[in-house]
């Protein structure tokens, strides 16, 4: 091969390279090489995240807390789960709502991610409470809140059905989902859903009346209702319902910093930004 030959060689070889990498690491953030590649993505990445995002707060409102809050009514008190919460978008868009009443437990994986979501809710915290745990493995009992949402992170997660199954878990009986879908499928082969995949894996895990409706540029959000019908459960405290990642109990005195599971005598230390660390080994 000519000196030429072997540049040009070289040159697509690494524009391939660079190719991969974007995809990898940029397009389908971290998702196929693992859960602690897309968490480690997130805490580097997390003080950028509102910037990025920019949020209108009045649309946050009009497209999200409003139909949310509308879906639900006439209860104007509930107790709701938000799975990958990331900076605490819907937590907050919920606190700032007028008419809201309710209580919202945070969950996510990435440490940096939630740190940045309890310093947004601080001047609204006895309207959420923020967990450091996986969304493969919720910290509650079954049939626990009366709406869970996750809103543009089931794409990112390793295995999107078994997580769907363990939102609906959560859901009381009649509970309300909210998910969200990707449009753009073809970048995230076998994580993203089509319309079609969507609807027969929330019929697999439950849930009926499902409905998809457009939203942002990338997303779409999809509603549905967990079979069956139960009373509402209301705002209450997380340590009401969350439940020890080491013997499953709901039962636990609060000392200073640190929370005890009655049970197995389990401690589970609280961030000095108030943050539950469910992923600090008892
Ligand atoms: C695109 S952000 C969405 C954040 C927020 N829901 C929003 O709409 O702005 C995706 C979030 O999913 C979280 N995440 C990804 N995999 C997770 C997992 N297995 N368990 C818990 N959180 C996870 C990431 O840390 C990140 O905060």
């Amino acid at each position: 091969m000519s000196e030429w030959g072997g540049l040009i060689a070289l040159g697509i070889g690494l524009a391939l390279l660079l190719a991969l990498a974007w995809w990898l690491l940029i397009a389908s953030e971290g998702v196929y090489l693992g859960r602690r590649v897309v968490i480690w993505l997130y805490d580097l990445y997390a003080h950028r995240y509102n910037d990025v995002k920019d949020y209108y707060p009045e649309y946050e409102q009009l497209y999200l807390a409003e139909p949310f809050l509308d879906a639900l009514a006439p209860q104007v008190n509930p107790l709701v789960l938000d799975v990958a919460t990331g900076t605490g978008r819907l937590p907050l868009a919920l606190a700032l709502h007028p008419d809201s009443r309710g209580f919202t437990i945070g969950v996510d994986l990435s440490r940096q991610m939630l740190h940045h979501a309890i310093n947004t809710l601080h001047p609204h915290e006895e309207r959420a409470a923020f967990i450091h745990a996986p969304a493969e493995n919720l910290p509650f009992p079954d049939h626990t809140f009366d709406a869970v949402t996750c809103l543009e992170a089931l794409e990112f997660m390793v295995n999107p059905q078994a997580v769907l199954a363990e939102l609906v878990r959560v859901l009381r009986p009649g509970g309300l989902l909210l998910i969200t879908q990707r449009i753009n499928t073809r970048l995230l082969p076998g994580k993203a859903w089509d319309e079609a995949q969507m609807l027969a894996a929330l019929e697999a895990c439950g849930v009926v009346n499902s409905d998809i409706e457009v939203w942002q540029m990338d997303y779409h959000k999809v509603w549905g209702t967990k079979a069956g019908a139960s009373d509402p459960v209301g705002a209450r405290p997380a340590t009401a319902v969350t439940r020890c990642p080491r013997c499953a109990t709901v039962a636990w005195q609060i000392h200073g910093d640190e929370w005890l599971c009655e049970t197995c005598k389990a401690t589970y230390p609280v961030g000095s930004d108030g943050v539950l660390e469910f992923m600090q080994p008892a």
